[in-house]
């Protein structure tokens, strides 16, 4: 089945490395990349898009390109910030800012929730994979994965060390918009898995000021990351659950 893949936040370390990643795929027909600042490569399957991820602009891009985004079958968004030249995560509450935590809020948690906002209407309609079929049509009725990057940070459960209060909070909340997302969209249209996803520690800029303490070993490329979570992408089949999983294809606890 040839796919039709969006990537949103493509210019990032790990956007770039998926829609590189997807564009190289013999079994890729396109990759739609929307980013703010364009991607640094040229490929043929590759149609670059910008967007500042505002709600009016992702409105407005979605809108004018309907054909495209009803063939969807495989949805990445990796929009998500942890530091800035202005800010550092907190290690301590008096080190919490009010216009820090919104601004991660905005970009961690509210941003991918609008894309998806935008998207369910547009994706290719149920009427070919009804739930009743389900078992007996998974190998020959398109399945529509659609991923969001999370982070193991983002875990209630696996929080022991404390500290990085705005972008833990905002990762956890979007772990609840996307699990309430998963429930809403099993009922309108039952061809949709979605994931959220820890990468791991991935060399980009987000990771760059805290990889001193990471072993080499656990310090992954972003081409490895975007091949695991291809992987994981290929293998997701839709149960009306958010699957919460690691590069590794392990489940996180919440
Ligand atoms: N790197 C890691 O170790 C690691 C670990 C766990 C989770 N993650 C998650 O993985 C995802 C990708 O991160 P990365 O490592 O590839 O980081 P990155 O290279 O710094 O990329 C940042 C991403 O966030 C978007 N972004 C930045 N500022 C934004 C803003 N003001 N408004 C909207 N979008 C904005 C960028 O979109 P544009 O393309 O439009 O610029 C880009 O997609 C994030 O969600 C991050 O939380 C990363």
């Amino acid at each position: 089945m040839a796919h039709y893949v969006l990537v949103v936040g493509a210019s990032g370390g790990i956007g770039t490395a998926v829609c590189r990643a997807y564009a190289e795929r013999a079994s890729t027909a396109r990759v739609v990349a929307i980013s703010r600042t364009g991607l640094d490569f040229d490929h043929p399957k590759v149609r670059a898009l910008s967007c500042d991820h505002q709600p009016g602009s992702i409105r407005a891009l979605v809108e004018a390109h309907p054909a495209w985004f009803r063939q969807l079958t495989r949805v990445v968004i990796c929009n998500g910030q942890l530091h800035s030249d202005d800010f550092q995560p907190e290690k301590r509450i008096e080190q919490l800012d009010s216009e820090a935590m919104m601004m991660l809020f905005q970009i961690n948690t509210v941003t991918p929730m609008l894309y998806l906002k935008a998207l369910l209407p547009c994706l290719p309609p149920d009427n070919t994979f009804r739930r009743e079929k389900l078992a007996a049509s998974l190998h020959s009725q398109p399945r529509i994965v659609v991923t969001v990057l999370s982070a193991r940070v983002g875990s209630i459960t696996d929080n022991r060390a404390g500290g990085w209060y705005s972008y833990r909070a905002s990762k956890a909340a979007l772990n609840m918009a996307l699990k309430t997302a998963a429930i809403e969209w099993w009922r309108r249209n039952s061809a949709v898995k979605l994931l959220a996803f820890h990468p791991g520690t991935t060399n980009t800029p987000l990771s760059q000021p805290y990889q001193s303490r990471v072993p080499p070993a656990k310090l992954f490329s972003t081409d490895f990351v975007a091949q695991k979570l291809i992987a994981q992408m290929d293998r997701a089949l839709p149960d009306g659950a958010l699957s919460f999983v690691d590069w590794a294809g392990c489940d996180i606890d919440w």
